[in-house]
């Protein structure tokens, strides 16, 4: 094991909001839901008649336990809504406009006052600060510049840190590689699928990725795992960090992991209140018990959302570098979910699974299909260039043991060439359905 860079704690930049126990927490959060529900059902046309609908107005919010009574928000509503009829205040507040594609259909539209765009970039400022990042250091953004939140709000958070950003956005690998090694940046912002790819790129190279600058890596946008942190950290030498967040509720920055502790990501609860619900029913269910993430916005002016349900799965915890309450790493989104002959599935678990036989790399991908009636589930994972010319056979193996040992499906395994995968310059798609 390579020993990580030492990074100062973020302990010694907090806000002071930062430092706030959970009883003043609270106090502000009941303070800015009152707010936001009224906003919300003053200004949006959708709000009004939902609240209506469900016999509840902004009144009957007195604690935060309130927040139960009123109804879900979900893409469904942001898309009957397209574009702009989610916006809660006038055009000309209007200061930016991002929008998630998705896979199907219209897209997801959202927009930010003067305000917002000031909240956003304090939020990612305090999320690079509590992975490690500081004033004066350099940071590779290598997430899409666009409609897609992740280039411009990781840029205007690490402009207002104090950082140099190099804003490469995604794709054309091999210049990735040359400006890491020219430009010598601190810190790299990029999905980590598209972070492997950037290590073939040092290796296509004859580069040695340890031999960069890089210190810390913030990475999201798409689930990875435990396994994947590690093979990030030992290949680079650099410490590898979770950022969450999403178009709907903000974009990245709403949840960060800190460098201290490295265990499961913080919400920035100033500005948004978790709920997590049992994704059947509806209920929220127990504090540390599992299930479907769901934000209110506390602060939002140009687009509030009201119990947005984003389908991730995780759970809350309690706040350990700081009072603010975590969240786990998301398995997986329940729209990402694979039921393979009736066993739930989320790409992820075989994710840690690959990770966790040498031979294998992370660039995979899993096809389901159908024969006859049943369901077959097919992994084909690249080989590591160093293992590849080795009979792949034992490995290949090894991981349908493991997949039917841990996850309870018999999967077909196909260990290919390094480079036979497509690579994506954002989002890996890990699951091609042919049922
Ligand atoms: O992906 C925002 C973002 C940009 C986050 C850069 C982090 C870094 P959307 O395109 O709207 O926004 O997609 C949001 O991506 O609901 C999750 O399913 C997934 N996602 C985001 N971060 C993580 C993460 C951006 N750290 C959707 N782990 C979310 C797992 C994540 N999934």
């Amino acid at each position: 094991m390579t020993a990580l860079p030492d990074l100062p704690p973020h302990t010694e930049a907090f806000e002071p909001i930062e430092r706030a126990s959970r009883d003043e927490l609270q106090a502000l959060q009941t303070e800015r839901l009152a707010w936001t529900l009224r906003h919300a059902y003053t200004n949006v046309p959708h709000y009004r008649a939902a609240f209506d609908a469900a016999g509840v107005r902004p009144e009957d919010f007195r604690e935060l336990a309130d927040l139960a009574r009123f109804p879900f928000t979900g893409k469904a509503e942001l898309r009957t809504h397209y574009p702009f009829g989610m916006f809660a205040v006038p055009r000309d507040e209007i200061r930016r406009i991002h929008a998630s594609s998705g896979t199907t259909g219209k897209p997801t539209v959202v927009g930010y006052t003067q305000a917002d765009l000031d909240t956003w970039a304090q939020l990612v400022a305090r999320s690079l600060r509590a992975a490690g990042v500081r004033p004066g250091m350099r940071l590779h953004n290598a997430y899409g510049y666009g409609l897609f939140t992740g280039g411009l709000g990781l840029h205007d958070g690490a402009e207002r840190l104090g950082c140099a950003v190099i804003p490469v956005s995604g794709g054309m690998t091999e210049r990735q590689v040359q400006l890491i090694r020219d430009f010598a940046p601190d810190a790299i912002s990029v999905t980590p699928s598209y972070m492997l790819a950037i290590l073939d790129g040092f290796r296509a190279a004859g580069a040695d990725p340890r031999a960069t600058s890089l210190k810390v890596g913030i990475f999201g946008a798409e689930p990875w795992s435990e396994g994947m942190r590690a093979e990030i950290e030992q290949a680079f030498g650099m410490h590898a960090l979770d950022i969450y967040g999403l178009s709907e509720v903000m974009g990245p920055g709403v949840a960060m992991e800190c460098i201290e502790t490295k265990d499961g990501l913080h919400i920035w609860e100033d500005h948004f209140y978790p709920e997590i619900i049992d994704p059947q029913t509806g209920a929220v269910v127990a504090e540390g018990e599992p299930g479907e993430l769901v934000f209110t916005s506390l602060t939002k002016q140009a687009m509030p959302v009201i119990r947005y349900r984003t389908r991730d799965l995780t759970r809350l915890l309690a706040g350990t570098a700081r009072p603010m309450r975590r969240m786990a790493r998301i398995g997986g989104r329940s729209d990402d979910m694979m039921i393979v002959r009736g066993v739930n599935v989320f790409p992820s678990q075989v994710e840690e699974l690959i990770l966790a036989i040498a031979p294998l790399s992370g660039h995979y991908v899993i096809e389901l299909s159908r024969e006859g009636r049943l369901d077959t589930m097919t992994v084909r994972v690249e080989a590591r260039p160093e293992a590849w010319g080795m009979d792949p056979a034992p490995y290949g193996r090894e991981l349908t043991h493991a997949i039917k040992a841990r996850i309870g499906v018999t999967a077909r395994v196909e260990v290919t060439a390094p480079g036979s995968v497509e690579r994506s310059l954002g989002k890996a798609r890990r699951v091609i359905d042919r049922r």
